[in-house]
């Protein structure tokens, strides 16, 4: 089971430090012989060669060999934490989700925060949006939200994600990022611009992971056992506020301390400084949501706050370090198809592809028992009738039945189980019904252009200017136009200092 929250000594030495002293016993091979020496192979002779029959030796080379896993192919560099959801507001009108269904009900659950497109050793500070999954051990299984700090996507179908993905990597040719790909990416999908602004804002260098807020950016289904329903979109605040990098400082922590989110996080709950975020729905009913201005199963784009406020619904607050890096942080699996009877995926595109493309990760790059993990195992028993395969961690069921029907005692179905797809209405011709672009798809990334207030505009202009001045010309006047369309200013603003490099542009 995940361990229950400890309270951290603030005054303790910052647990970053090694813990000199002590005594662990004596070194074993993984058989757990006694290791007579770790320093020295068997060799025939002095001069001689080593010998296979040195099984420390042999292990321990062999198990080094094999120590990388592939590294997740989106969301590579992160950190984690341990910690704790706790209801404050009475939503059970809404969803029979257990774990939300009493104030004062606390569920244990783990953090993982990460940026996006770089690799596991990148800088932390990087441009990117921050990933912000969350795994919540209910007592219905694990319930996972796989959120984001920005509330909107760069895509609106799945089927576009590799090749937005594929143009913040790395170039096939050179291996280097290529900002070519981005900007004649961007310019042909303007449906990105909402989030592209986001991204080039100063919320596109959050300060650390405790400054940010998590957003799960689709609209989800909450559904209540008599089948009620309700579309939510789920906003966790954070409650040590908004703080942002400046591009230049962002860059220079780059360089001097790339894991200056990773080393923020841990050492503030090394002191016994809890971060911890509201949870927040925006709420509508069946007909708001279909009857809304603009689709809301569309992750490009948000639902105002003034036609559907924010209700606080609880709290989550991280209170412990994980022991291990990889067995909790590395290993740890979410995806947005673990959930519970309650919370359903609503018909966003982008999630429904989401509900299987992590699983299907997870089994390449954990393994096909990858949910038998410690860190992605539920408090609550596992019954089924799936056995073997690569690493069993467990007991493999042991004696139990390894198929059902049985007569053998189950386990067996409960068919009161509200399901939460159970109802939901789909009508309508098979075809590839296509998002058509239209100007209101310009309306959001122009209102946050006014919204922001006069530097934060300069620092946006300027972060765009910075980056686009790096593609080729043509590429340049193509996102420009597309700046042109969301706003004027914003159009000639960055077109002046393009052409101050470039005055043939
Ligand atoms: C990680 C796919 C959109 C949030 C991943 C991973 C894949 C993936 C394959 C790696 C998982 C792993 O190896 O553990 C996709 C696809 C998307 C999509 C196909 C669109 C169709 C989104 C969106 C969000 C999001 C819209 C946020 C709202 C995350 C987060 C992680 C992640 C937070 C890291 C999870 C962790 O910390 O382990 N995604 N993603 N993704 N994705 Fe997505």
């Amino acid at each position: 089971p995940p361990p229950q929250n400890v309270k951290q000594d603030p005054h303790a030495a910052s647990s970053t430090q090694l813990p000199i002293g002590g005594d662990l016993g004596v070194l074993t091979t993984g058989t757990g012989g006694p290791v007579k020496s770790n320093q020295t192979s068997i060799t025939a002779g002095y001069n001689g060669p080593v010998l296979l029959e040195d099984f420390h030796l042999i292990d321990k080379i062999a198990h080094f060999d094999r120590e990388r896993i592939p590294e997740r192919v989106v969301h590579a560099k992160g950190a984690g934490a341990h910690g704790y959801f706790e209801v404050t507001k009475d939503i059970s009108h809404l969803t029979c989700a257990k774990f939300l269904n009493k104030v004062g009900k606390r569920t244990p659950m783990f953090a993982r925060f990460s940026t996006v497109g770089g690799e596991s050793g990148s800088a932390d500070t990087a441009r990117d949006p921050r990933g912000f999954a969350l795994k919540f051990y209910t007592e219905e299984g694990n319930f996972d939200m796989v959120a984001n700090n920005t509330p909107v996507f760069f895509v609106r179908d799945t089927l576009k994600f590799p090749d937005f993905i594929h143009t913040q990597k790395r170039d096939p040719r050179t291996h280097l990022k290529n900002p070519d790909m981005m900007w004649d990416f961007f310019s042909q999908v303007p449906e990105s611009l909402h989030q592209v602004m986001i991204l080039f804002s100063n919320r596109g260098t959050p300060d650390g992971f405790r400054h940010m807020h998590g957003f799960s950016s689709h609209t989800y289904k909450l559904i209540k056992e008599d089948g009620t329903m309700h579309y939510v979109k789920w906003h966790f605040r954070t409650n040590q506020g908004i703080k942002n990098l400046r591009a230049s400082e962002a860059e220079k922590l780059g360089g001097s301390n790339p894991d200056y989110a990773t080393q923020d996080l841990f050492e503030a709950i090394e002191r016994g400084e809890y971060p911890s975020w509201t949870l927040y729905f925006q709420i509508l009913t069946e007909e708001q949501a279909l009857n809304y201005k603009h689709n809301v199963f569309d992750v490009t784009k948000v639902i105002s706050k003034k036609d559907f406020p924010l209700h606080e619904v609880g709290r989550m607050v991280l209170n412990r370090n994980p022991e291990n890096y990889f067995a909790e942080v590395e290993q740890a699996a979410f995806s947005p198809s673990h959930s519970v009877p309650g919370i359903g995926p609503s018909a966003d595109r982008m999630l429904q592809g989401r509900l299987f493309s992590y699983p299907d990760t997870h089994r390449h790059r954990l393994g096909t028992n990858y949910l038998q993990l410690p860190i992605n195992s539920p408090i609550v028993p596992v019954r089924n009738q799936q056995r073997d395969g690569a690493m069993v961690y467990g007991d493999n069921g042991g004696r139990r039945p390894n198929y059902e029907p049985n007569s053998l005692g189950g386990p067996y179905e409960k068919r009161s189980v509200r399901e939460n797809s159970e109802n939901s209405r789909a009508e309508g011709v098979i075809a590839r019904h296509t998002y058509e672009l239209t100007d209101k798809d310009f309306e959001q990334p122009r209102a946050l252009f006014h919204l922001l207030d006069k530097d934060e505009q300069q620092d946006l202009i300027d972060n765009f200017a910075q980056n686009i001045a790096l593609a080729q010309p043509v590429f340049q006047r193509n996102i420009l136009k597309q700046f042109y369309r969301i706003d004027k200013e914003l159009g000639s603003r960055v077109e002046q200092i393009l052409r101050k490099t470039n005055p043939k542009l």
